[in-house]
């Protein structure tokens, strides 16, 4: 693969979000409710799965098409059995130029004490966390299994120990629940190196009875932590990020916000994810994805053999090619019922 890969909308391809398990140990209301995600809730099976080898596959001929950042996502990907090994796979991987891939990995953080050395020995970069609020009660109620907050704390620790830092570390802010922790939030990581992000509740999925009064929007959020703690704006880092950089006016440091429902970024949007069972999803909020596992692993029954390295790449380009996709900049403009009456695909089998 040569040349720059851009789509309908003249946007390259830059970022792989890597699904490696539908499963996970929380029921974050917003994502796994457990009226859903209850114990007759039907997993893939572990056949339906991509192999490390698949996937690394799969990840090298995005990479050729100038894929920068991987990320590996659920789930709860710390749940796949000896995810290290995949890790250190795709730590190989070079870019088009030469460069190491950014390569991370968004947790709830409850294996993250036993395994952040690990995971640093395999060669992954850097971790974010997920972490809806301080106070041992919101957080408990908020993840439904009565999970404690100081063993996700332990966790963050430990990643910024081993040195899976800067930590990143994402709140999900919904009206009602936990917005009166977005303060101290903020206090508690300011000063520590650590990036605290507050994430606008987003209706993705179809399960997660999401309501927009239930959102708190970034200005609102900006705007009271910059009563208390002054904050001006910063650059982007890079084209096409999801998060909106305010730093500290005192300079200890910064935080983002990242505005799905109120300030849509689909302009840039560079971001391709690809579920465990290797479906190509080209925007989060896609009802359907483009299935690479016959590509991949061909279907011996149907008499069909794996497609080579190359015929991989140039399906890969020509569903880039084809994107069209930005949802949230449409919904925009939507009315709150008019949607195109699909199912779209849930947050803990895409990932997020
Ligand atoms: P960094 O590179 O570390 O800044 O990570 P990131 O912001 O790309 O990824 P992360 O997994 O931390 O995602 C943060 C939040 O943004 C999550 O709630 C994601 O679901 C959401 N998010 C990530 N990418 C997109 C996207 O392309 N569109 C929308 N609408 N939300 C996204
Ligand atoms: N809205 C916003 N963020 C969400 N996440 C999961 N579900 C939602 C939602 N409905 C977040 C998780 C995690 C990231 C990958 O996505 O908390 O930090
Ligand atoms: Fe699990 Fe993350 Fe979804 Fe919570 S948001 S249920 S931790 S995948
Ligand atoms: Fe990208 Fe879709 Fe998110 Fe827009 S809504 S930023 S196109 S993933």
């Amino acid at each position: 693969a040569t040349g720059l890969l851009l789509d309908q909308l003249r946007r390259p391809l830059r970022d792989l979000r890597i699904s490696v398990t539908d499963r996970c140990n929380f029921r974050c209301n917003y994502c796994m409710p457990k009226e859903v995600f209850d114990k007759d809730h039907a997993f893939l099976p572990h056949s339906a799965l991509l192999t490390f080898e698949e996937i690394t596959r799969v990840a090298r001929q995005f990479v050729a098409h100038g894929v920068r950042k991987i990320r590996l996502t659920g789930g709860e990907p710390l749940l796949r059995k000896n995810i290290e090994a995949l890790v250190e796979q795709l730590a190989r991987l070079r870019t088009v130029d030469g460069q190491p891939l950014d390569l991370t990995l968004t947790t709830n953080g409850s294996l993250l004490a036993r395994k952040a050395r690990a995971l640093k020995a395999a060669g992954l970069q850097r971790v974010t966390v997920s972490l809806d609020a301080l106070d041992d009660a919101i957080f408990r109620r908020m993840n439904d299994v009565d999970f404690p907050v100081a063993d996700v704390l332990n966790g963050i620790a430990a990643a910024q120990d081993a040195g899976l830092g800067p930590v990143k570390i994402n709140m999900v802010v919904k009206r009602g629940t936990n917005d009166h922790e977005i303060l101290p939030m903020a206090r508690h990581f300011k000063g520590t190196g650590l990036v605290l992000r507050f994430i606008e509740f987003m209706d993705v999925g179809a399960t997660n009875r999401w309501r927009m009064d239930e959102v708190a929007p970034s200005a609102e959020v900006v705007e009271r932590i910059h009563r208390e703690l002054p904050l001006v704006q910063l650059d982007p880092s890079a084209p096409g990020e999801t998060a909106e950089r305010w730093g500290y006016a005192d300079g200890a440091g910064e935080i983002g916000v990242i505005s799905s429902v109120t300030q849509a970024f689909c302009g840039d949007c560079n971001r391709a994810r690809l579920s465990t069972e290797g479906q190509l999803y080209l925007c989060l909020f896609a009802s359907r994805g483009h299935d690479l596992r016959p590509l991949v692993r061909g279907d011996a029954a149907r008499g069909i053999a794996p497609a080579s390295d190359a015929e991989l790449a140039s399906a890969i380009a020509q569903i880039w090619h084809g994107r069209a996709d930005r949802y949230s900049q449409l919904r925009a403009s939507m009315a709150p019922d008019e949607d195109h009456g699909e199912r779209r695909v849930e947050m803990s089998y895409i990932g997020g």
